[in-house]
């Protein structure tokens, strides 16, 4: 371990495993539904154009900052977004997610799948600049859908609980597959290849439905191309901190690790402590409050927190986080709170 420098927060600290004498903690999906304020914001703006629009990305970004003192910013953007930059028909239905208007389900539609292009995601460029100058000391956490996730999208054409187009194409034809994600590869590295330039101080890679596969699948088929978006960020900017999460992946935790990880996620299924064992004595670990918790009176949630942290502490490093996004329905004082408390728990 080396010592903290002056100018790096706590979250960039503990995920380089470094000391820090607080113990971060942001949220997934800490813009969003929770917030009145974002609710006010978004009235009559269908989600895509919000993500289109810089003013808006840059406000909506900054409102959980102020509101709940988190020690990090997330971008307000979508995995989608740089899939309908590049061309593909794609839309965010309010409840449902994303829903694709010709599902890709052959070699002729994933040949048409083009390169994105930086000046394609020019307003995320621009917002990120603007955020970076406006949050200071403040890191900025960009990010992108992992090929796996984004491939399950375009293939079933919205979301799906089973994933089961999405394993038949894997199995049946996976030259056309591999094809699939390595263009999606190519697309997620290119979004956060714009957003590191641009200043985004971590990055996030989303694999949220990875925990579908079993472990032989997800390293035949998923990883490689995990690890090429990875690799992408690895090269163009060392120093980043690069995250990597997935829901329900307890048995994939040492593959996303291995995958070019310095932080791996955790959902609340796994505890942190197996999750260190895991991911090993190079990776720190972020996680994992169940959101649904947080529907649930302040002393349980309080019980919980110390437990997390207390599991934390055996990692290299621990950013606290939920095990998945903030539910619309939480309070935001219950979110508030967990800060407070998070900053009450100094790391051991
Ligand atoms: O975390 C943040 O605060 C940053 C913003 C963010 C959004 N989407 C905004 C959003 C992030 C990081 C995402 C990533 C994302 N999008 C993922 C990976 C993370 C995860 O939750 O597993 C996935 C799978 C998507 C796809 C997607 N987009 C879904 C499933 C939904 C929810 C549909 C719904 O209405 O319930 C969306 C829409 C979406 N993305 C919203 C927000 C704030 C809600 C749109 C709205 O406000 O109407």
């Amino acid at each position: 371990m080396s010592t903290p420098t002056s100018t790096e927060s706590p979250f960039l600290a503990a995920c380089r495993r470094r000391p820090t004498g607080r113990r971060p903690v942001w949220f997934m999906r800490q813009a969003g539904r929770s917030l009145p304020e974002y609710r006010a914001l978004r009235e009559g703006v269908p989600m895509l154009t919000a993500c289109r629009t810089p003013e808006l990305i840059t406000e909506i970004t900054l409102q959980p900052v102020r509101r709940l003192g988190v020690d990090a910013a997330v971008l307000f953007s979508d995995i989608v977004v740089p899939l309908a930059a590049a061309g593909i028909d794609v839309d965010i239905q309010p409840g449902v997610g994303p829903v694709v208007a010709e599902p890709v389900r052959d070699a002729a539609a994933v040949a048409a799948i083009r390169p994105l292009a930086p000046d394609d995601v020019g307003y995320v460029r621009t917002a990120v600049r603007a955020l970076v100058a406006e949050l200071g000391d403040t890191p900025l956490i960009g990010f992108a859908g992992a090929p796996f996730t984004l491939a399950s999208y375009l293939i079933e054409g919205g979301p799906s609980r089973s994933h089961a187009r999405t394993k038949a194409l894997m199995h049946g034809q996976p030259e056309v597959w591999h094809e699939l994600c390595s263009r999606l590869a190519g697309i997620a590295g290119e979004f956060l290849k714009v957003q590191v330039a641009a200043g985004a101080s971590a990055v996030q890679l989303f694999d949220s439905w990875a925990g579908a596969l079993s472990a032989a699948d997800y390293a035949t088929f998923v990883a490689p191309h995990s690890a090429a978006v990875l690799r992408t960020v690895a090269q163009a900017a060392p120093q980043v901190p690069r995250i990597h999460f997935g829901v329900g992946t307890g048995h994939l935790l040492p593959a996303m690790a291995a995958a070019g990880a310095n932080v791996v996620g955790v959902d609340w299924r796994t505890p942190l402590s197996a999750a260190a064992e895991a991911v090993g004595p190079e990776r720190a670990v972020q996680g994992n409050l169940d959101p649904a918790l947080l529907l649930a009176p302040w002393p349980v949630v309080a019980d919980e927190v110390r437990r997390i942290c207390a599991e934390g502490d055996q990692a290299a490093g621990h950013v606290f986080n939920l095990g998945h996004g903030v539910l619309p329905e939480t309070d935001p004082d219950m979110l508030a709170r967990v800060v407070d408390l998070v900053h009450q728990l100094p790391p051991a």
